[in-house]
């Protein structure tokens, strides 16, 4: 193509030295270098971009803040990157539909925060929610670890407003939880990475704000007890907003080379366990619990403040940030195992040899189980590791990805694993909504 057109309602990037960065994210993949990165500010720049990518046959690759872990919004061969940074909108809480509306362009801490002056809470909270972008969220149905109790973005989303192949903005969906008249079509475009259309903007549901919190440490005598302890919890009928781990490699190189406040972990093994119900610091609570945990605890503690509080998920949350710099060419991958399998899989994974440590999600079972001498395997026994891994995790009846999506990372694996009907269905829409194959092209499926 000759130069970029120059395109109403929009900003174009299109000197090479400026597109360099949009080939990243934070997944372990470089992509192509974009044609261009437009930076849209209204509908007329979409309409015409539609248009030209139909006419000079190239994709469309949508991003938000480049947090994603998958490389869903990594460029791939002839398309322009659509950088939704810019695109306009105010959040506006409504109290009484107990919803929000917001642009893809807000920050998820903006959305999170709004929500919360209001009295309310949003409570997707994928690692980086202080960074990403509310579109990526909703492209990659981000979840993080209150999903355990309140389930991932699609469970908070009652609208979507969508770039169609046609050029216009769509609108589905109603800003109730009640909303039957057919297929609800907002629920195809969450979590599809873009590839059947451009989300812009959600309505959101919003739920009372926790005005309770217990939070613990739970350090562990011996490591294989924690992983029973997610369904024992589950069956005496405890739900914890969140329920986190580290593996003893993991909780070892943090109190190695950690933060201060990681330097003093104890336990083989480590979780934090989090409850936000009404009535989680009574003194019945709590002793409940303590029966629960009491056996598997090599001693317990429990935030008394915020400030205790947050200490203990600041540790917790650089996780994955401290693990990339001493390890920087590391594979992270993002499993789920059902709750009442987590024993059997680590049994398994540590049969099978694969030099993995792993932290992450474990109330819901979704596991991120790191390859930290990556770049010290040759490629093709790495590809061996990972597919055996998520080949594991399938057979005991969970999946490759909990909470990143496929993107580029895990297109080859998921085409290989998923049943044929699956992908099959999923090319039958593609094909369908975006017969140009304009929406994020060499993605998912
Ligand atoms: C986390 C990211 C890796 O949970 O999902 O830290
Ligand atoms: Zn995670």
């Amino acid at each position: 193509m000759r130069a970029f057109p120059a395109l109403p309602d929009a900003t174009v990037l299109a000197e090479p030295e400026l597109l360099e960065a949009f080939r990243h994210d934070e997944s372990h993949i470089v992509g192509c270098l974009p044609l261009a990165v437009v930076r849209p500010h209204g509908p007329a720049a979409l309409r015409e971009l539609v248009r030209l990518a139909k006419a000079e046959g190239f994709g469309l690759v949508p991003r938000g803040a480049g947090t994603g872990k998958a490389g869903g919004c990594i460029p791939t061969a002839r398309t322009v990157v659509v950088d939704l940074s810019a695109w306009p909108g105010s959040l506006s809480v409504s109290p009484q539909d107990l919803s929000l509306q917001a642009p893809a362009s807000a920050l998820l801490r903006e959305v999170k925060a709004a929500a919360s002056e209001a009295g309310f809470f949003y409570p997707p909270d994928p690692n980086s929610w202080e960074s990403c972008a509310l579109g990526g969220t909703l492209a990659t149905n981000a979840g993080g670890p209150n999903a355990c109790k309140y389930g991932m973005t699609r469970h908070w989303v009652l609208g979507l407003d969508v770039l169609l192949a046609d050029g216009e903005i769509h609108r589905f969906g109603i800003r109730s939880v009640k909303a039957n008249a057919g297929p609800n079509l907002a629920q195809l475009f969450l979590g599809s990475e873009g590839i059947f259309g451009l989300i812009l903007g959600a309505t959101l549901r919003l739920t009372p704000k926790p005005r309770d919190y217990t939070t613990l440490l739970l350090p562990v005598k011996r490591w294989m007890d924690l992983l029973d302890l997610p369904g024992r919890l589950s069956a005496a009928g405890f739900l914890p907003s969140a329920f986190e781990f580290f593996d003893p490699a993991v909780l070892a190189e943090l109190r190695a080379h950690g933060p201060e406040e990681a330097r003093r972990l104890p336990g083989e093994a480590l979780a934090i366990l989090e409850f936000d119900e009404r009535g989680c610091t009574s003194d019945d609570f709590l002793e409940a619990l303590a029966d629960l945990l009491g056996p598997v605890a090599d001693g317990l503690e429990m935030a008394s403040d915020a400030r205790q509080r947050e200490g203990i998920w600041a540790v917790r949350r650089i996780t994955s940030a401290f693990l990339k710099e001493r390890h920087p060419k590391k594979v992270s991958e993002d499993i789920v195992v059902p709750r009442s399998r987590l024993r059997e899989f680590f049994e398994r994974l540590e049969g099978t040899g694969i030099p993995a440590v792993s932290y992450g999600h474990l109330g819901d079972g979704n596991l991120h189980v790191n390859l930290l001498a990556a770049s010290d395997t040759a490629p093709a026994a790495l590809e061996a590791q990972l597919m055996t891994l998520f080949r594991l995790a399938t057979e005991l009846g969970g999946t490759l990805s909990g909470e990143h999506g496929i993107g580029l990372a895990k297109r080859d694996a998921f085409l290989a694993l998923a049943e044929p009907g699956h992908i099959e269905t999923l090319r039958a829409l593609k094909r369908s909504l975006d017969p140009a194959g304009i929406f994020n092209p060499g993605k998912v499926i």
